[in-house]
């Protein structure tokens, strides 16, 4: 299935953040597509701070961030600057997955097929200068 939102404000992100929370599985992965600076962190960012946590950052240095409260457990990973398929396998992010409510993925596709197995929500953002376009789908 796929949903179109068009969104102009980082705080619009957050009809895409109820969204994902309404079609949500258990230890649902999603694959987040779009170049740097289209929103995906931002996107990430709303979802946390509706679940009441404030602090996410883009994970580009550590590559994997982990957030959790009492109500949930949100993993955040971005693999925009990894280097080999390798590094990728040590993150063990089937571990990560099985362990959290929700895992969001950057550039997923550097992973190859270790998220096919998964069932996934894929975004896909494209930007203009003032409006983005955030196409959702799922099975
Ligand atoms: N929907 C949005 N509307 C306006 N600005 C946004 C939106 N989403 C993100 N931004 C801004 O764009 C910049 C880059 O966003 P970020 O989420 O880090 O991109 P990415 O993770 O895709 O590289 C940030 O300064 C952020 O505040
Ligand atoms: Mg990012």
């Amino acid at each position: 299935m796929q949903k179109i939102f068009n969104v102009r404000t980082e705080e619009d992100m957050d009809s895409v953040s109820l969204f994902i929370k309404e079609i949500k599985k258990v230890n649902q992965i999603v694959l987040l597509t779009g170049e740097l600076g289209s929103g995906k962190t931002a996107l990430v960012r709303r979802f946390a701070k509706m679940h009441g946590i404030e602090s996410v950052m883009s994970p580009t240095f550590n590559l994997l961030h982990i957030y959790s409260n009492d109500k949930i457990r949100i993993s955040h990973a971005d693999l925009y600057r990894i280097d080999s398929f390798q590094h990728i396998r040590e993150l063990n992010l089937e571990e990560i997955i099985e362990q959290s409510d929700i895992t969001f993925i950057e550039w997923a596709e550097k992973g190859k097929d270790i998220f096919n197995s998964y069932p996934a929500i894929k975004i896909i953002i494209e930007f203009d200068k003032d409006c983005r376009r955030v196409e959702v789908v799922w099975q």
